[in-house]
């Protein structure tokens, strides 16, 4: 992995910066930061000053690196917070609600990566796919074979991604080839992965128990002990994505309150524990889980491609719990948190909702930094900041252009950006100040 050198030059990227210190939600306009001609300063790979280009041309060394994008848009790189590595060979999959949907596809798709080969390219792919997103920061789902965490952590550390993953924990009621021995096994697996990747570099690993419908109440306690056992490690699952499936797991587990309270009982909701979709939940629980410290994965795309249900932003904000954007592919049906918001967007209309583009940024961004507790790396360029970031062009294709030109103002400009934008808007993406290439 190559270094950067404590005496490189600066790098000076000048063009139009948006970026959050604040959720728009609370804070209104001040959440915003806007230099319509811009400059970020980066030094090793970190923040060093961002603000006007007058200001700060003036007092940069003549040594600095400057690079210019004036016309296009910079923010702070993408934040994925649910995404399955191993399924982006099926994405857009006809035709099934997701019990099916998971036998007929998903599955398969994982058993192929108990071949270190298929997990390695599997890994590259996605993590190149990501960046050409703009997204530099991304939890994801591994499969249930070690390998596959060795190849998603091996891809990303080469781009010097932050990147969390962890081996799926599975060991009642699914396929042979993806089960666990034993609960016992799992966990020592995941032990094993823990010790070789948390922690390295920007990578961090989260125990990965798949939903209440696979692990036997056994994992789930392995899974809530370990979580707790060593610092910062992360833990992520499913929760209440579909009605059936709620009720499912409500039967299972006939002590607990509701699906949600079966991961409470088993101490996997904490700081740093992160729930995709919580569609078919309650305010009891929307209050736990804020209480708790939290956060869910908002996934429209996924949620509109398998008909799950529809996410309540409002309702989770009004309880102040941490949310982020998941494209959770292969359910969900793109990379792009361009698209992802688009279609977050109609998702919440159709529950009387709506999303500013302010908001719908910030929850790319910041709030997704936030959800996965890593607002004091990643998320904005505050002073001492990682230098991830994306160059968005905002005419890039001939519709966009014919839109914008009529936008009076920012606000108007990113919600054409949000609806009609996608991987064609992505000029550069930018990991610790570099341009995003495969690695040699
Ligand atoms: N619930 C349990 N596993 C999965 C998965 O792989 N994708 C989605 N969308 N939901 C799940
Ligand atoms: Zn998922």
């Amino acid at each position: 992995m190559s270094q950067k050198s404590a005496n490189a030059p600066l790098l000076a990227v000048r063009g139009e910066i948006v970026h959050f210190v604040a959720d728009p939600h609370e804070r209104g306009a001040a959440a915003c930061e806007h230099f319509p001609d811009g400059l970020l300063v980066v030094a090793d790979g970190v923040v060093q000053r961002c603000g006007p280009a007058a200001e700060l041309l003036a007092a940069l060394p003549s040594t600095a690196r400057v690079v210019d994008h004036r016309g296009k848009l910079i923010l702070p790189g993408f934040v994925d917070t649910h995404v399955h590595y191993a399924q982006t060979g099926i994405v857009a999959s006809f035709g099934e609600q997701l019990s099916k949907w998971l036998e007929k596809f998903a599955w398969p798709a994982e058993a192929r990566l108990k071949n270190p080969t298929v997990a390695a390219a599997e890994a590259e792919f996605f993590c190149d796919e990501l960046l050409r997103n703009g997204t530099t920061t991304a939890m994801t789902f591994a499969t249930a074979h070690p390998v596959s965490v060795d190849a998603i952590f091996a891809a990303a550390q080469a781009r010097r991604m932050r990147l969390i993953a962890g081996k799926v924990l599975m060991d009642s009621d699914c396929p042979d080839d993806l089960r666990d021995a034993s609960a016992a096994e799992g966990d020592a697996q995941t032990r094993a992965a823990i010790e070789k990747w948390h922690s390295h570099d920007r990578l961090a690993y989260a125990v990965t128990p798949r939903f209440a419908l696979t692990s036997s109440p056994e994992q789930l306690c392995l899974a809530g002990r370990l979580f707790h056992e060593i610092p910062g490690l992360y833990l992520q699952s499913h929760l209440a994505e579909q009605r059936d499936e709620t009720v499912l797991a409500a039967q299972r587990f006939p002590e607990a309150r509701d699906y949600f309270d079966i991961y409470r009982r088993a101490e996997l909701v904490a700081p740093r524990a992160l729930y995709a979709h919580c569609l078919w939940i309650d305010d009891e629980d929307r209050r736990a889980f804020a209480d708790a410290g939290a956060a869910m994965a908002f996934c429209p795309t996924s949620n509109l491609f398998l008909g799950s249900g529809l996410f309540d932003l409002a309702a989770a904000q009004r309880h102040g719990v941490r949310v982020g954007l998941g494209t959770d592919v292969g359910a969900g049906t793109s990379f792009s948190l361009l698209r992802t918001l688009a279609e977050a967007y109609k998702a919440l209309r159709l529950n009387g909702q709506t999303l500013g583009a302010e908001e719908g940024f910030y929850l790319a961004t910041l709030g997704g930094a936030r959800a996965l507790y890593l607002d004091e790396y990643v998320g904005n360029f505050a002073v001492g900041r990682e230098a991830d970031f994306v160059v968005l062009d905002p005419l890039a294709t001939p519709l966009l252009a014919h839109r914008i030109a009529r936008a009076e103002t920012l606000s108007e400009r990113l919600f054409a950006l949000m609806m009609l934008g996608d991987e064609r808007c992505v000029v550069a993406t930018h990991v610790l100040g570099e341009p995003a290439r495969p690695p040699a």
